[in-house]
């Protein structure tokens, strides 16, 4: 490294105070992501591969310089084609501190080809001679180092180059062909002008590669839709936080109404978040998601009427005709003999979600109004209220945070009849096989769809694990990175 390279990106970052006083208030958000260490090291990797290979095959500009040649003459010699071939990163590490990220490659070789021609006139050879050819030149100590930030810009990420700076700081030449005086011109009078062609071509390519990965962050979306009826707000909150081993984005994380805008909500400063992977085997990546989000989709989806369902098929098929009811519920039969029925179960209240050391619990109540169903016409005869506990165990599907519901109890009451009382025993194992049939497997076959983690796409999870840490639950995992076909696509997260 450069001192002065290396010296400018410390400072940088390690020295200057912090300028900016953000006076926003604070905001809180409701998923953490921290990407460690070892998740910027592979994020570093995948960046200067990206980076080598859209300078590979660039071309320099041509170099043309007019020298007097002892014994020779004055020669015009024109560099043309300098192609850079090959580039080699020996060792590259990334550093975060309060005020930025600083990457630095030390020790790179680049390896790249040109052609030569020359002309020379003199008064001993007044009709001049000209010859032309190829050369091969090995950059053998590249230093690069580049410092960025990465501010809040009203929800999303905004990556900004505070600084980037690239040294050759030796190369060689080897000519093909050419006179013995060309080559001392080469060395002498051409090599500081190619170092400063590949200094400036990488430095461009600094400049290009960061803008689009700056694009790529600002198009990220703010909210992902994930059916007709919500959507999950993934705006950034406040500015990330930089430490020496990580880097922390909070996202807002609430579920919101489809095409409603909701009214500012008030944010509580939760329990502070002090979930770690443990040191053992650091993550890449940290995804905590409080409560609250699961929570904010409970109030979304209760909100709009979308947590009532009607059932007109149960595995006993006989138990929704009111001729199954004959002996058990004789006014049933009595008023509408040989009807078929059916359940219309309905959400009482927003369902109650906690996250515990071990699952997520839910309660929710419902009623169950059993309707039976007369030529063109829907006959309401009762209503049991049931309220039910289970325990959501969450797992990843993909790069989403799915759930899977048990149930461990209910309760009925009987909240009103048309045709006479009903037994506690009857209403009971019915509400039972209605849950553990019908309910339960629906609403798991609805959770498995999991909600979408915030990861760029083209990055899949590997290896996650789920830590309870009420009222957060944390995604301990690394990526692995799926090729940049993918990041090439319309940039989204993945779902
Ligand atoms: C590259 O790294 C190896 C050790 O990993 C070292 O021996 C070698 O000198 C390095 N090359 C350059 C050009 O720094
Ligand atoms: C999404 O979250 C951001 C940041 O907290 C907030 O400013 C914005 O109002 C939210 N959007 C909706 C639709 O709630
Ligand atoms: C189901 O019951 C609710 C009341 O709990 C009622 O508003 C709704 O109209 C009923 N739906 C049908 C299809 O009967």
């Amino acid at each position: 490294m450069t001192p002065s390279i290396c010296f400018l990106l410390l400072s940088l970052l390690f020295f200057t105070s912090s300028t900016t006083g953000d006076l926003q208030p604070h905001e809180e958000g409701f998923i953490s992501v921290v990407v460690s260490d070892k998740g910027l090291d592979f994020a570093k990797d995948i960046l200067i591969d990206q980076a080598i290979a859209s300078i590979l095959q660039s071309q320099l500009p041509q170099i043309e310089k007019t020298v007097q040649v002892p014994l020779v003459g004055k020669a015009k010699v024109v560099l043309s084609d300098i192609t850079i071939n090959d580039i080699q990163v020996n060792s590259s590490s990334v550093n975060t501190g309060d005020t930025g990220i600083a990457l630095v490659i030390s020790g790179a070789t680049a390896d790249l080809s040109l052609n030569w021609r020359y002309s020379v006139s003199s008064w001993l050879v007044p009709i001049g001679i000209s010859d032309s050819g190829t050369a091969t030149v090995k950059v053998n100590d590249l230093q690069v180092g580049l410092a960025v930030n990465l501010r809040n810009q009203e929800g999303t990420l905004k990556l900004i180059l505070l600084d980037s700076g690239c040294h050759v700081r030796d190369l060689s030449i080897k000519l093909h062909g050419g006179a013995a005086w060309l080559y001392q011109v080469l060395v002498d009078a051409f090599a500081g002008n190619i170092a400063s062609a590949v200094e400036e071509a990488i430095s461009k390519q600094i400049n290009e590669g960061i803008a689009s990965l700056d694009l790529l962050l600002q198009s990220l979306p703010k909210t992902i839709p994930l059916d007709e009826t919500a959507a999950l707000n993934i705006s950034f909150v406040d500015n990330p936080v930089l430490t020496n081993s990580a880097i922390e984005l909070e996202i807002n994380g609430l579920f919101t109404a489809r095409n409603e805008v909701l009214a500012p909500q008030a944010y509580h400063r939760g329990p502070d978040l002090s979930v770690s992977c443990g040191s053992r085997s650091p993550n890449m990546l940290t995804i905590s998601l409080h409560e609250k989000v699961f929570k904010s989709g409970s109030s979304v989806y209760f909100t709009a009427d979308s947590m009532q369902w009607i059932i007109e098929e149960l595995p006993d098929q006989d138990l929704l005709n009111t001729a199954e009811w004959k002996f058990l519920i004789p006014q049933l039969y009595k008023k509408y003999p040989n009807d078929d029925m059916n359940l219309n179960i309905s959400v009482s209240s927003p369902p109650e979600i906690q996250v515990t050391n071990k699952d997520v619990g839910v309660n929710i109540f419902t009623d169950i109004i059993i309707d039976v169903l007369e030529v063109g016409e829907i006959i309401p005869v009762a209503c049991i209220s049931v309220d039910f506990s289970a325990s959501c165990a969450v797992e990843i599907v993909g790069n989403n945070l799915a759930g899977w519901l048990k149930l461990r109890k209910f309760s009925t009451h009987l909240k009103w009849s048309k045709i006479g009382k009903l037994h506690m025993n009857l209403i009971q194992s019915v509400t039972s096989a209605v849950l553990k049939t019908v309910l339960i497997p629906y609403l798991n076959s609805q959770l498995i769809r999991g909600i979408p983690l915030p990861i760029l796409n083209g990055f899949a999870l590997e290896n996650a694990r789920i830590l309870y840490a009420p009222p957060w639950i944390t995604v301990c995992s690394d990526v692995s990175f799926l090729g940049d076909n993918y990041l090439k696509q319309l940039p989204t997260y993945a779902s």
